[in-house]
C-alpha cells in the first residue's frame, strides 16, 4: 500500500517516520516544495529501514508522484505565525490548495485526501471544494488530536488506561472545540459517577487539553509527535478498513447545521474514507458551543475571498 506526504516539514516528516517505525505502509513518497529538503528527509529515513518494523520504500517527487497513493496526507502550508491573524493564514492556504488539491486529483482521482494544514477546517473545506470529489473522501485530521490529548489527560487524573477512556471533542480544531462532556465514560461507567469525579479538576483538565498546542509551542516550534501519532491514527484505520470512530473534520451534512463548514464529529472511518458520521447526542449546552463554533467558522470562510466553485450536493 502506498501513501504520499505533502508538505515535509515538521508534521509531514515525522508522520512519513511514524508510519515507517510502526510498519503501516509499503510505499511513502514525499511531495515539497523544496525538493532539497524532500530528498534530505528521504535520505534520512532511507537510512533507518533496515531496522523498521518492515521493509518500506521511501522515495520523494512532485504532485504527479500521488499516483496511486491510497491517502495523500497534506501537511503543506504555513503556521499561524506571530502577528498573523487566522484569516491571513486560511487565505494563504486557500490559494495554496487552489493550485495544489487539482494536481493531487489529477495524478490520482481515486484515493482519499487527508488534510492535516491548518487551520484544519478551513483548510479541509477549501481542499473539499477545489478538488470536486465527494466529501467522504476529502476530510481533515480536525480534532482527533485533541481527542487524543483529552482521552490522554483523563486517563492520567483517573488513572486508567487511556483505551478505557471514551470521550471526544468536537467542532473546530481551535479555540472553539467542544468536549463532549455528556458522553464520557470509563468502562462504561459516566463521568459523574467515576470515583474521583470533581467538576473543577474536570474543567481544568479541559484548559490544559485546549492550550497543549500552545504550551508546546511556547517551547518549540511544531506539535508534531503528537500530531503525527493522530494522524497515523486515522491513515491506518482507512488503509486496513479499521471502521474506527475517529474526530475526523467534515461537512456538516446531517448534523442540523448548515453545510457551507466543516467541523469535527465521530465518524466511522475505514477504506472508503468516512463511511458515516454518527449523531452523537448533545446537551443543549454542547449544541449551542457546536452552533457558535459552525458560526465562527462560517465568518472565516466568508472572509477568504478567493473565486472557487462552492461545494455543491454530491
Ligand atoms: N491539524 C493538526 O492537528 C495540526 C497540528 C500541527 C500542525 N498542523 C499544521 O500542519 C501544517 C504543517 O506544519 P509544520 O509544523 O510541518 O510546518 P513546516 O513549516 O515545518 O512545514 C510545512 C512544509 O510545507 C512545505 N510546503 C509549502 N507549500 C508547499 C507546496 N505547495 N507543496 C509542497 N510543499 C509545500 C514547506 O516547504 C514546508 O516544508 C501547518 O499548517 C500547521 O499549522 C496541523
Amino acid at each position: 500500500v502506498k501513501v504520499a506526504i505533502i508538505g515535509t516539514g515538521h508534521i509531514g516528516a515525522t508522520l512519513a517516520y511514524t508510519l515507517l517505525l510502526r510498519g503501516s505502509v509499503a510505499e511513502i513518497v514525499l511531495v515539497n516544495r523544496s525538493k532539497e529538503k524532500a530528498f534530505g528527509e528521504v535520505l534520512d529515513m532511507t537510512h533507518a529501514v533496515a531496522s523498521a518494523a518492515r521493509p518500506t520504500k521511501i522515495y520523494f517527487g512532485d504532485a504527479a508522484a500521488c499516483r496511486g497513493a491510497a491517502v495523500t496526507i497534506v501537511t503543506a502550508g504555513a503556521a499561524i505565525r506571530p502577528g498573523q491573524s487566522r484569516i491571513d493564514v486560511a487565505r494563504d492556504n486557500a490559494l495554496l490548495f487552489k493550485a495544489l488539491i487539482p494536481e493531487i486529483v489529477a495524478a490520482n482521482a481515486d484515493g482519499i485526501i487527508l488534510v492535516v494544514t491548518n487551520p484544519v477546517d478551513i483548510a479541509t473545506y477549501f481542499a473539499l471544494r477545489c478538488s470536486r470529489l465527494p466529501s467522504a473522501r476529502v476530510f481533515g485530521s480536525g480534532t482527533e488530536l485533541d481527542s487524543q490529548r483529552f482521552r490522554s489527560f483523563l486517563s492520567l487524573h483517573f488513572d486508567v488506561n487511556p483505551g478505557d477512556v471514551h470521550a471526544h471533542v468536537i467542532g473546530e480544531h481551535g479555540d472553539s472545540m467542544v468536549p463532549v462532556w455528556s458522553g464520557v465514560s470509563i468502562g462504561g461507567v459516566p463521568l459523574e459517577r467515576l470515583s474521583g469525579y470533581d467538576a473543577d479538576a474536570m474543567a481544568d483538565l479541559f484548559e490544559i487539553t485546549k492550550s497543549a498546542a500552545t504550551m508546546v509551542r511556547a517551547t518549540k516550534d511544531s506539535t508534531q509527535f503528537a500530531t503525527a501519532l493522530s494522524v497515523a491514527k486515522i491513515v491506518e484505520a482507512i488503509l486496513t478498513d479499521r471502521k474506527q470512530v475517529l474526530t475526523v473534520s467534515t461537512v456538516m451534512r446531517n448534523t442540523g447545521g448548515d453545510d457551507s463548514v466543516c467541523l469535527s464529529f465521530p465518524a466511522v472511518v475505514g477504506r472508503n474514507g468516512i463511511e458515516r458520521v454518527l449523531p452523537v447526542p448533545l446537551a443543549d449546552d454542547e449544541r449551542a458551543q457546536l452552533a457558535e463554533s459552525a458560526r465562527m467558522l462560517s465568518q472565516v470562510i466568508g472572509s477568504v475571498d478567493i473565486d472557487i466553485e462552492p461545494v455543491t450536493s454530491r
